[in-house]
C-alpha cells in the first residue's frame, strides 16, 4: 500500500496473467542469501546456485528446502548424489557466485578454492555457513521442484553473508539506530 499524506491508496492489482514476469520482478524486491549445492559424483565437480533457499524447514529431521528449476540439466545430474554441499556465500563473493551460476558449466569451477569431502560434498572456501545434506524428497510445484535437504552437518565461519536483493548483490548493514527496550 503507498500512504500519500493521510489518505491510503490502494495499488492497482495486477496478477501473474497480467504480466509473466510480475512474480519475478515482485520477488526480486525481497532480500535472501545465496547458496550453492556442489557435489563430484562422477570425479567431476557440480555447482547449482540458489536464492530459494528455505532454512528452518524442520528441526527434527532437520531440513532446509530449495527450489529447483525443472530445466536446471545440474540438478539432473546431482539428484542422486550421496551427498551434496551447500555453501551460503559471504560478502564479497558476489562475483564467484556468478561464476558458478554461469552457462559454461564445465568452467564453473575454474581458479575456485573447495574443500572436497570423502562423500563427494563439495564446499566453497571462506563461504559463511556450510552444510552437508542429503535429499530427503522431491515435491513437484509447478514449474519447480521444491527439494527438501536432510542435514548430516554444518558449520559457521562467522564472514558475514551474502545479500541478493533487486538483481544485485549486497552486504548486511547493521542498524543500530533502534534502540531496542531490555
Ligand atoms: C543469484 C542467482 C540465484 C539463482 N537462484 C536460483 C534458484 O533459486 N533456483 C534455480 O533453479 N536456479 C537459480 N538460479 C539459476 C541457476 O544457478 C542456474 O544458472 C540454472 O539452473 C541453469 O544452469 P543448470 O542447467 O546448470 O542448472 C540462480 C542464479 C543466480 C545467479
Amino acid at each position: 500500500m503507498t500512504i500519500t499524506g493521510s489518505r491510503i491508496a490502494t495499488p492497482k492489482v495486477r496478477t501473474c496473467s497480467d504480466d509473466p514476469m510480475l512474480m519475478r520482478k515482485t520477488l526480486a524486491q525481497f532480500p535472501s542469501g545465496v547458496v550453492v549445492l556442489a557435489t563430484e559424483p562422477d570425479g567431476q565437480k557440480h555447482a547449482l546456485v540458489a536464492s530459494s533457499f528455505m532454512v528452518g524447514v524442520s528441526l527434527d529431521p532437520c531440513l532446509l528446502a530449495v527450489a529447483v528449476q525443472k530445466s536446471s540439466e545440474t540438478w539432473a545430474s546431482i539428484k542422486t548424489s550421496k551427498s551434496l554441499g551447500v555453501s551460503v556465500f559471504s560478502q564479497g563473493q558476489g562475483g564467484l557466485t556468478r561464476q558458478l551460476a554461469s552457462k559454461n558449466r564445465a568452467a564453473r569451477f575454474e581458479e575456485v578454492a573447495v574443500e572436497v569431502h570423502d562423500s563427494g560434498a563439495v564446499f566453497i572456501e571462506d563461504a559463511s555457513l556450510w552444510f552437508e545434506c542429503a535429499v530427503y524428497d522431491e515435491l513437484e510445484a509447478g514449474d519447480h521442484w521444491m527439494v527438501l535437504l536432510e542435514v548430516k552437518q554444518m558449520g559457521v565461519s562467522g564472514n558475514e553473508p551474502l545479500i541478493w536483493h533487486g538483481a544485485e548483490f549486497r552486504d548486511l548493514a547493521k542498524n543500530d539506530t533502534i534502540a531496542v527496550k531490555q
